[in-house]
């Protein structure tokens, strides 16, 4: 594939140039639909399946279907991250693709690497971006990586344990109350200083820079290759923008047309707001405002309303939107945990609580081939979804105390 020569709107395809993430696509805001751009490619000779090589080991391998070649990236070797099979959520045998072993333990380096690689290549004098979490420590990372500044905006309840994750990078991290008023400051530096933002900045949602999403592509050329180039059935994966619900439609949408894969996987959005799950059910483009009575212990998947490029993720690949409360989440989150040795943040759980819930309804069927996609790494929200750090009890030196303490503490007698 060639190099990107412009960027095209998702809903419409009207084209705008490769700088235009700034701007929303005036056709479709006529519509009374805010939609995001991605990024487009002059049409070039199918490319062979059989030229990737494993080198260099990380998502970049796959560079030629990506916006810059790996001799231009920043990188801190994300992707290539292993699938692993756990049980215990009412379907048998279970794929898991573990994001967490990326560098900033969280998946969202997929995206962080190639925005910021990008504003590296055209210049751009800092890095920007307004984000409860993992998509801040993701490119606070990269952009120490690239000798950027970086500036997160933030709020004041984001999780403990990743603000320091941001600030331990180096990035100037700011807490702004109003998610309005986060993207109002952001999208006035965007303007003035040719700050490059990586993550939403402007309202109604559409979703990320989409240089960025283009990151997103490899977990779908990754879970195909790791399946034979025998795709799943379903690809299930906590969703607030939809960002990477996007970018792996795109990319198995890519290995369809290429005839790399012979189907897209259905795509399943674990949500919280059940704005999705209520544009799946109506006509509308636009997935409605749904408020919540109070705030979900899963931050970083907690907005009320989807995005259009999330919907038109589902409705193209025959998905589903399945919406979760904090209890299925925490029950999933610690069932992983205790029963499989997977720490996840708790967001992340929602896919598996996902699949509990969809077996029961005989929705996935016994034999489907299913791979759960785990976001983040449990050490992220410690202490503050719900987790309350665990102490240890003291105990002497001697066989006796350490008995006791096991049977009193937790109830393990030998
Ligand atoms: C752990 C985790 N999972 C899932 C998501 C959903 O991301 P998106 O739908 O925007 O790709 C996020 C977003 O912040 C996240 O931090
Ligand atoms: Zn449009």
């Amino acid at each position: 594939m060639t190099q990107p020569d412009s960027l095209e709107c998702i809903r419409c395809q009207q084209v705008y140039p490769l700088d235009a993430y700034d701007r929303l696509c005036a056709a479709c805001s006529a519509d009374g639909v805010s939609s995001n751009l991605t990024v487009a490619y002059p049409d070039a000779a199918v490319p062979d399946r059989e030229m990737l090589t494993h080198s260099p080991h990380s998502l970049w391998r796959y560079d030629q279907f990506l916006p810059l070649a790996a001799a231009d990236a920043v990188t801190l070797g994300e992707g290539m991250t292993p699938m692993i099979s756990v049980d215990g959520f009412g379907h048998g045998p279970l794929r898991v693709k573990d994001e967490s072993r990326n560098p900033t333990w969280s998946f969202k380096d997929r995206l962080a690497t190639v925005a910021v690689s990008w504003a590296k290549s055209i210049g751009a004098p800092a890095i920007a971006t307004s984000s409860t979490g993992n998509a801040g420590a993701a490119a606070a990372a990269y952009a120490a990586r690239a000798g950027l500044p970086c500036v997160v905006l933030t709020y004041k309840g984001a999780a403990g344990a990743i603000v320091s994750q941001m600030r331990s990078y180096g990035a100037m991290v700011l807490t702004v109350p109003a998610m309005d008023d986060r993207w109002r400051v952001l999208s006035a530096a965007v303007a003035q200083f040719g700050w490059f933002p990586t993550s939403p900045f402007f309202g109604p949602a559409i979703g990320s820079n989409p240089i960025g999403i283009e990151g997103y592509k490899t977990l779908a050329y990754e879970i195909a290759e790791q399946s034979g180039w025998n795709p799943p059935d379903w690809c299930i994966l906590p969703v607030c923008y939809g960002d990477a619900l996007y970018g792996m439609w795109k990319g198995f949408d890519e290995m369809v047309r290429w005839g790399w894969i012979g189907k897209m996987p259905r795509l399943v959005a674990a949500e919280i707001s059940g704005s999705l799950s209520a544009a799946m059910a109506g006509k509308a483009d636009m997935p409605p405002v749904v408020s919540r009575n109070s705030k979900s212990i899963a931050g970083s998947i907690d907005v009320t309303q989807g995005t259009f490029q999330a919907h038109a993720a589902l409705r193209q690949s025959d998905g589903i939107a399945i919406t979760l409360a904090d209890e299925d989440l925490v029950r999933a989150r610690n069932k992983l945990a205790t029963g499989s040795g997977l720490s996840v943040e708790t967001s992340s759980a929602a896919a598996f609580a996902a699949v509990d819930t969809l077996s029961a309804h005989d929705v996935i069927r016994p034999g489907d081939d299913v791979v759960a996609i785990l976001t983040a790494s449990g050490l992220k929200d410690f202490g503050v979804a719900g987790i309350e750090p665990q102490g240890a009890p003291d105990v002497t030196p001697d066989l006796e105390s350490v008995l006791r303490a096991l049977g009193e503490h937790y109830d393990y007698n030998v």
